[in-house]
């Protein structure tokens, strides 16, 4: 665990033993994260799935600064979750809810848990950092189980470093991209119109790009019309 001080919403420093891991990555990105979906989310009430919530901080922080949206954090891996409900449980928010077991490639999503309401309409389906740190079947999943799931008027944000028609943004994404398929062939830097095109065969359209500090971006998909 990184030896520096949480945005815990406390003040406090974690206590170890309470299973909240930190991310470093989480400071560096989420303030500007957390601004652009509160932009993009404003004025919306409803519940919002998050995937691959890993240590559970990002989902935090959103719930904190949407307050009136009902955020359901979930990662594939079941390890994880005993971070995020520490940091639930730490944050004292009503409206962040205790974690499940969720694997997007899972035909149909099948939370564990069963708590998070997908039949009722998703306000929102958000992922950080997932799609290319996971096999391309992972995008497909998302979008598979967004056209499902998400009400009338639902999004996708998916957040992370992406390709505009098959060229990398910066020579930095290039490298990163390379690390990424060194480390498993089935992960890499997605390209837009690769997302954009599954994103369609589910009834969802890319809208909007919209560039993020150190060369990532986020992506909008909204129901097709
Ligand atoms: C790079 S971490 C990002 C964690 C967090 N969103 C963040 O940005 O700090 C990717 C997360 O996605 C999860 N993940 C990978 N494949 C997944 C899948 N098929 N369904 C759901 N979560 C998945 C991993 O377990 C991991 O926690």
């Amino acid at each position: 665990m990184a030896n520096h001080r949480l945005d815990s919403g406390r003040g406090t420093p974690p206590a170890p033993q309470d299973g909240r891991l930190d991310a470093p990555a989480f400071h560096r990105n989420n303030g500007i994260i957390t601004a652009q979906l509160r932009d993009l989310l404003g004025g919306r009430d409803g519940d919002v799935v998050e995937l691959g919530s890993g240590t559970g901080q990002h989902a935090m922080a959103f719930a904190r600064a949407m307050p009136d949206m009902t955020w359901w954090p979930s990662d594939a891996n079941a390890d994880r979750l005993t971070s995020i409900d520490a940091w639930c449980r730490h944050s004292g928010l009503a409206n962040l809810r205790p974690a499940s077991v969720l694997d997007v490639t899972q035909n149909p999503w099948a939370p564990d848990p069963p708590g998070v309401p997908l039949e009722a309409g998703l306000a929102a389906v958000v992922a950080i950092n997932l799609v290319h740190i996971a096999p391309w079947q992972a995008a497909v999943g998302i979008f598979r189980g967004a056209g499902r799931h998400l009400g009338a008027g639902g999004v996708v944000l998916l957040y992370g470093p992406f390709k505009r028609d098959g060229a990398h943004t910066a020579p930095s994404n290039a490298a990163f991209d390379a690390g990424l398929r060194a480390s498993d062939p089935a992960w890499g830097v997605r390209d837009t119109a690769d997302l954009g095109a599954s994103a369609r065969d589910h009834g969802l359209t890319l809208r909007r790009a919209l560039p993020v500090a150190a060369n990532n971006m986020i992506l909008v998909f909204e129901q097709s019309p």
